[in-house]
């Protein structure tokens, strides 16, 4: 088997090694190819390009498969929990019930969140998206947690500290936006019912824990926990590749995360279905939009840049919307529209040429809203469960020996040398 390509330029002939991954994927390896032809690739949106060699996630987009280390999400969203998951993706491998005990006990003495910071909190304008509050904090945290002696305990610490402390600060963002008095992390409840308690409780109604929805939200953080060099987790090595801090690189995931065609969709989702319900239930009409290339709406909730099958986790997630809203009796008239609306598209030309199928964020949001989660902080809840594959991705770049500091290059295409002209001759 040829494990090189020929690429003919200028009447030479260069040999470009190629890669393959475990699961039999190529790669032609062009890290030599400037040096040797004086060229470069042009590829927008990094489509065609690996940017990295990776052990964390495995996606085969045209099958439908997302594994986390090997595994098959499908069966970590049936028999693992957030944490254990965690431990997965950040270890490699699944931790013994000491280790888990153990990660356990650490996020709990790491879960509270310096009194001062409730100060930030309160000055933020009311109408603040809760994404660039989250963004701005986990960036601030620095300043309260400075710098530690030996880059291992950097590392383990202020990854304890930022899974444990993401979600109290999530909770208190709600709580402070809402005037309501924060409260406070309880060292006897696990990590999803503490957050559903952090964010529920109120001193006039005490929130009662259904374990139903703690293991719905166990699920809905497993599916979102990594889904390898998407736009926010190239961001968390881009900019981690200049050896900043770990909290200022999660922080620019989480503002790469906020926009709609990545993690905000799950909020635009829930806006169109509610556009949809004011416009009569006429899902057709937002089809033809979509279709209508001089429109610029596009279905939220379709499409994905690896899957071009049906995205494994929206499959999981539909299964969940259904229970959870049997669970708690909600009949919620957008979840109807979303069916009516998925099956429409999936029937329609278009989006069966185009490959567009539902994608996690689709049915997620609904999940969301019967969980009382407020509409604008779906995108928090995405980035919550995409921590542990942000740090995951952002560790295994520093132990990366051939890992460089992120620079691309462009095709420049503007004007040749041209004279400065005095203003007064302009
Ligand atoms: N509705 C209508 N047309 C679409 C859609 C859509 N949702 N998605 C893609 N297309 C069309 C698009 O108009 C384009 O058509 P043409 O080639 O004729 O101009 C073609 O499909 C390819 O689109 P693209 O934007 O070049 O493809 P991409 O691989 O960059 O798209 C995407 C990926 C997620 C940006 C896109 O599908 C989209 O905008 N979807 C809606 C937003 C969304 O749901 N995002 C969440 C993604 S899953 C969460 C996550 O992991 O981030």
């Amino acid at each position: 088997m040829e494990d090189t390509v020929k690429l003919i330029f200028e009447g030479k002939t260069y040999e470009l090694p190629i890669v393959t991954g475990s699961e039999g994927e190529k790669a032609i390896d062009i890290s030599n190819l400037r040096p040797m032809t004086g060229l470069i690739t042009l590829d927008p949106g990094y489509a065609n390009t690996g940017s990295c060699t990776s052990s964390i996630t495995f996606m085969d987009g045209e099958k439908g498969i997302l594994r986390y280390r090997g595994i098959p999400v499908e069966q970590l969203a049936e028999h693992s929990s957030f944490l254990e998951t965690v431990y997965l993706l950040i270890n490699g491998r699944l931790p013994t019930k000491a280790e888990l005990n153990n990660m356990s006990v650490l996020f709990n003495d790491n879960s509270l969140v310096h009194e001062d910071m409730q100060i930030f909190y309160q000055n933020f304008p009311r109408a603040s998206h809760p994404m660039g509050i989250l963004s701005s904090m986990v960036n601030a945290l620095r300043s309260f947690y400075p710098e530690l002696q030996t880059l291992e305990e950097e590392i383990n610490i202020t990854v304890t500290r930022l899974l444990s402390k993401v979600r109290t600060m999530a909770a208190m963002s709600y709580k402070i936006s809402r005037g309501h008095k924060v409260v406070y992390p309880r060292p006897d409840l696990k990590y999803c019912a503490n957050f559903l308690n952090m964010m529920f409780d109120t001193p006039v109604k005490p929130y009662r824990i259904d374990e139903d929805l703690v293991r719905a939200l166990d699920v809905f953080w497993i599916l979102h926990a990594d889904h390898e060099q998407n736009c926010s987790t190239s961001a968390v090595r881009l900019v981690g590749s200049g050896r900043v801090n770990l909290y200022a690189a999660i922080s620019a995931g989480i503002a790469a995360l906020w926009g709609p065609l990545h993690g905000g969709a799950n909020q635009a989702v829930i806006e169109m279905l509610s556009d949809i319900q004011k416009d009569g239930g006429n899902y057709r009409r937002a089809i033809e939009r979509a279709k209508d290339k001089k429109d610029p709406f596009r279905l939220m909730g379709f499409g994905h840049r690896v899957y071009k099958a049906y995205d494994p986790r929206a499959r999981i997630m539909k299964k969940m919307c259904d229970k959870v809203l049997f669970k708690l009796k909600i009949n919620d008239p957008l979840l109807d529209i979303a069916k009516e609306l998925e099956e429409a598209a999936l029937k329609d030309d278009y989006f069966t040429e185009y490959n567009l199928y539902p994608n996690i964020d689709f049915y997620s949001g609904i999940v969301l809203r019967a969980m009382g989660i407020p509409t604008n902080m779906f995108t928090v809840m995405f980035a919550i469960g995409r921590l542990p594959g942000w740090i995951a991705q952002w560790k295994e770049s520093l132990d990366d020996p051939k890992w460089k500091l992120g620079r691309p290059r462009q095709i420049y295409i503007g004007p040749t040398q041209t004279d400065y002209i005095p203003i007064d001759q302009r």
